[in-house]
């Protein structure tokens, strides 16, 4: 089932979200296929489950189709699609990169942000199965954004400059067939 996206301004987007309690729970597994529903449908290169409302630490990102492209994304390297339950990241370095990004919970909009450029990230699988990856650039960035969402932090509250965030149609004339 297709849900609605909270859009910024939504309090339930700065909520901290809560672990999830029981992998084992069967609304899990329909929570997951929403959410990938819900993303598909927006073509969104992520989803926290709290932009459709569901307070628990879980996210999805990437794609099933190593060859599929991000309508929204079109230059980025290709991210393995995922679900991440529980997860923890830790910066590899201290050094950090910028990059632009948009949200769905933020439709219309693109800014910079900078990221750490390399993260090891943590977490579990819906089978329960240890998820431990150290990545960079986009998929780097894609988690960090992604995480943040749980933690109630939207990617505006971290631009740092304000002349590089924008309307996507007008930044990048080029995307204005994508849906946001
Ligand atoms: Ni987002």
């Amino acid at each position: 089932m297709i849900h609605e996206i909270l859009r910024m301004g939504d309090p339930r987007l700065l909520q901290i979200s809560q672990p999830v309690p029981d992998l084992a729970a069967p609304e899990l597994k329909t929570l997951v296929d929403d959410m990938f529903e819900t993303m598909h449908a927006a073509s969104g290169a992520g989803l926290a489950a709290p932009q459709i409302g569901v307070p628990l630490r879980l996210v999805i990102f990437g794609y099933s189709d190593p060859e599929a492209r991000n309508a929204r994304y079109p230059d980025a390297d290709p991210v393995p699609q995922t679900i991440l339950i529980n997860p923890a990241i830790e910066p590899v370095s201290d050094e950090m990169e910028e990059g632009w990004e948009g949200c769905l919970s933020v439709p219309g909009l693109r800014g910079v942000v900078p990221r750490y450029s390399r993260i090891r990230y943590r977490g579990v699988d819906l089978q329960g199965r240890p998820i431990d990856r150290i990545v960079d650039g986009f998929h780097a960035r894609v988690v960090q954004h992604e995480c943040d969402h749980l933690d109630g932090i939207l990617y505006p509250m971290r631009v740092r400059d304000f002349s590089r965030f924008g309307y996507t149609d007008i930044l990048f004339p080029e995307l204005a067939d994508s849906d946001d």
